[in-house]
């Protein structure tokens, strides 16, 4: 049953979905769309804006993209002050995966020193990890940090007791895609500064969803996308780096401005599409005029509601607190009885509900279940769960 307080919140803030589903996003209508999470979704605002810098850049090439190179130093500044980070260890990249490339590409361990991470980390990044690893003999681990996960302290106590002698750096999840969790990054990175371990957080899902302040976090690197929860055009996303590793931090694509400057490398990985780092501030300046605190609010409480909806009607263990205080704006729910359990039957399931339903979710495998991922956005309703449920309903071969 969702409390009282979560449904005073939304009715309250009822007016703003409304204002803001008839047309300003550029999703179909029709499609109840429940996986923000995954690319984000932008509106018309912004797309407009996007399109606006293309044409600019199309009627006069070399004026925009050279002489006019400082319009990515407007954006820059805008955008890090968004993200409470210094301009100055502030570069753009397409998406967050390209991020964590730029540092582990940058850094030389040792043959022997070990890159530690966890078993929610983005399948992509473990990719990434696991390939960098093994061309350079370097040592990958996850760590095991099983589900449910119920407080903050179940995870740093992970982390503590995770890191030995040969761990020279953690690349942790700030907001975990598969379990939607959020780890308590600021403690983990006292930890790390403790023993003496470089930290990459991969911020992937938080511009946006939560409220962040790079510079207090004070990692060596942060790492995040803003086509997702700021709705800035795809191909927006930036890697920041402390002070101390700016001369040694490149982009995946060296060019021109090598040992020129950090932000300068960045600037300029060959010739490219500048407009959707630009349009980025427009969809900064879309939210502002909501005000980014009263949308994080507004997912954060529908999202939590959802939650215990979606509990509640299958009747299972939730897999983080019920209250919702380590979910931001997407939930992780077992899916019901009967329901697929493995990668490639989820796959099925969520493409089936697409065609059957005309309705997007992610559902996947996790820690060796079906598992199912909400999201909650502006345009998102209250009948969406509904739809949700009733479409799981029809399914009726168990697998
Ligand atoms: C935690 C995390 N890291 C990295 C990524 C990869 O993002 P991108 O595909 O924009 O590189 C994702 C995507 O969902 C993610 O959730």
């Amino acid at each position: 049953m969702s409390s009282p307080l979560f449904i005073a919140i939304i009715e309250a803030m009822s007016d703003i979905p409304a204002r803001l589903k008839s047309g300003p996003w550029m999703l179909d209508p029709t499609i109840t769309y429940l996986n923000h999470g995954s690319f984000g979704a932008r509106t018309v605002e912004v797309f407009e804006a996007q399109q606006r810098y293309k044409r600019e850049f199309e009627r006069s090439p070399i004026d925009f993209l050279d002489r006019r190179r400082s319009l990515i130093n407007e954006s820059r500044q805008i955008v890090a002050q968004f993200v409470g980070a210094d301009p100055e260890g502030f570069g753009f990249v397409d998406n967050a995966t390209t991020g964590v490339g730029c540092v582990i590409h940058s850094l030389h361990l040792d043959k022997g020193d070990e890159i530690l991470t966890t078993n929610h980390v983005y399948n992509g990044v473990r990719q990434l990890l696991k390939h960098h690893c093994t061309s350079k003999s370097l040592l990958y681990r996850e760590l095991d940090i099983p589900l449910p996960v119920f407080s903050s302290d179940e995870i740093i106590q992970h982390i503590h007791e995770g890191i030995t002698d040969q761990t020279k750096l953690l690349v942790i999840d700030h907001v975990a895609s598969a379990s939607s969790i959020i780890f308590p990054v600021e403690e983990i990175a006292k930890i790390c500064r403790k023993k003496g371990i470089l930290i990459l957080i991969d911020g992937a899902h938080v511009p946006g969803m939560l409220d962040l302040n790079i510079d207090e976090l004070a990692p060596d690197w942060y790492v995040a996308n803003l086509h997702k929860w700021v709705c800035a055009p795809i191909g927006t996303a930036f890697v920041w780096t402390s002070e101390k590793f700016r001369s040694i931090t490149h982009p995946m694509t060296v060019s021109h401005w090598l040992h020129q400057g950090y932000t300068e490398e960045f600037d300029w990985q060959g010739t490219r599409d500048i407009s959707p780092w630009l349009a980025a501030v427009d969809a900064i300046r879309v939210g502002e005029h909501i005000g980014w605190e009263n949308i994080r609010e507004y997912n954060h409480q529908l999202v939590t509601w959802m939650h215990e909806e979606l509990v509640t009607a299958w009747g299972v263990e939730p897999l983080s607190p019920i209250d919702g205080s380590m979910l931001g704006s997407m939930a992780t729910v077992l899916l019901p009885n009967g329901c697929p359990q493995t990668l490639e039957d989820c796959i099925e399931m969520r493409d089936e509900m697409y065609s059957n339903n005309a309705l997007e979710v992610s559902i996947f495998e996790f820690q060796g279940k079906g598992m199912l991922r909400v999201s909650a956005q502006l345009y998102t309703k209250k009948q969406d769960i509904s739809r949700l449920l009733e479409a799981i309903e029809q399914i009726d071969t168990p697998k």
